[in-house]
């Protein structure tokens, strides 16, 4: 593939870990896709040069391979083909490899090493790039992540832009006004001083109340005044245009029953057991929007709300099939019942046999787990909520609240 022939390729970067830019690739793509754009999903490539965290995958020959958790998410959740997970996700940065580098770096030339990294990202790119009209890659972490080996974003940036592929580097940020402006500063000098440029902003999570005064405010910033304060510091780096504004989206933060189920039994897996229903796979995407623990025998169901996981009990069977009439009363007369049944102290008593067969046979889906109801709460209250491959209804939120940003014609030549 000769220089010229790359595709636009849109490299989302991030001020921080968990800012956003996985929502924004998501949210980019559904944009490209939407019915007027002119792109279909077989047009668009998806590349994680670097990886940090990783879940083990098959490659084309079945054998098990390490790749980036955000390039299997965007491969699965999203559909985007892949020339494989060797290309998607080329470098991973897996534990230990920092302290390998180092030892190899100072016992020979540390450029070696660095080279072959890049050199495996600029052929991954080849081919993830192959016959796509255009290319999102996601970055790693914030900006100076990969700096060990010389492989920090802004190196990657700079080795992409060499080989010619026109690239627009988007550097997402967290909603605010000071905040925002003081958390992008050091990333835009550090860019620059880099040689690698960011082209536009997208400010994520903006509480809708505070929309009008962020966006007049920073959209002040960067068009009037920061280049009349730094301008002339600057060699690369001029005011990054804003891309768009993301609203918060409170329902991304929620986990799904499988995803507690998940994360409980990643810590002990026996100690978990997904009773019911029978197609819990599907049934347990719902999102937990509250967990709310029983301790009252009666007189709880004013503090049940839809979207609720309820912690009761193994052995309280009385309030178990209260807990199943409020469901059942709830998706009749509001369309949608409880999130979950959560049942603790699993080594007390195993279920009745009556209630077990009222769970097989209904749609809440229910957990039966070792864990006491305060552990149980400080886990799931202690979670990090990501965007799961099965979570298809996260995805619809993030294409909805990215349909109205004009990003398409701020991001691509
Ligand atoms: N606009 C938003 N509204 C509400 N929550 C959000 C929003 N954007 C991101 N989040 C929350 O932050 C989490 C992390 O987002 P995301 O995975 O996109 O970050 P990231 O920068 O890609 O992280 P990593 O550094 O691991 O690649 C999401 O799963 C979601 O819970
Ligand atoms: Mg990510």
């Amino acid at each position: 593939m000769g220089a010229s022939a790359y595709p636009p390729t849109v490299y989302v970067l991030g001020t921080d870990r968990d800012i956003g830019k996985t929502v924004t690739c998501i949210g980019i793509i559904s944009n490209l896709i939407a019915a007027d754009r002119g792109y279909r999903l077989g047009d668009i490539g998806y590349i994680k040069p670097v990886g940090q965290e990783t879940l083990t995958v098959l490659d084309d020959f079945g054998e098990p391979v390490k790749a980036d958790k955000d390039a299997v998410l965007a491969i699965s959740l999203l559909g985007v083909d892949s020339p494989g997970h060797q290309y998607s996700s080329p470098v991973v940065w897996a534990d230990g490899v920092t302290a390998q580098y180092i030892d190899d770096a100072a016992a020979g030339d540390p450029l070696d090493g660095r080279q072959a990294f890049l050199d495996r990202i600029r052929e991954a790119y080849e081919r993830v790039a192959e016959g796509k009209k255009v290319v999102i890659a996601e970055g790693t972490g914030q900006p100076g992540v990969g700096s060990v080996a010389g492989l920090s974003n802004a190196d990657v940036i700079n080795a992409l832009r060499e080989m010619g592929v026109p690239l627009t580097v988007l550097l997402v940020t967290r909603g605010g006004i000071g905040s925002t402006i003081d958390q992008v500063f050091p990333y835009l000098v550090l860019l620059d001083h880099m040689g690698a440029r960011a082209d536009g902003l997208l400010i994520n999570g903006v509480f809708p109340s505070k929309m009008d005064k962020i966006q007049h405010y920073i959209g002040t910033y960067y068009e009037r005044v920061f280049a009349a304060l730094y301008g002339e510091r600057l060699k690369v780096q001029s005011a990054p245009r804003i891309v768009g504004y993301v609203p918060s989206i409170k329902e991304l933060r929620y986990p799904t029953v499988r995803l507690i189920y998940e994360a409980l039994s990643k810590v002990d897996a026996g100690g978990v057991e997904a009773v019911a229903p029978v197609e819990f796979g599907q049934a347990s995407l719902s999102l937990v929007r509250h967990v709310k623990v029983i301790s009252l025998d009666t007189g709880f169901e004013p503090f049940l709300e839809p979207g609720d996981a309820v912690v009761v009990g193994v052995n309280s069977n009385d309030v178990i099939r209260t807990v199943l009439a409020l469901h059942a009363r709830m998706v009749a007369q509001q369309g949608e019942g409880l999130a979950g049944l959560i049942l603790s102290c699993r080594q007390v008593g195993g279920l009745c046999e009556e209630i077990e067969g009222s769970l097989a046979h209904g749609d809440l889906p229910t957990l039966m787990v070792a864990l006491d109801s305060a552990s149980i709460v400080q886990r799931i209250e202690g979670l990090k909520v990501k965007i799961q491959p099965y979570d298809e209804g996260k995805k619809a939120l993030i294409a909805a609240a990215f349909e109205g940003l004009p990003l398409l014609a701020n991001l691509l030549p």
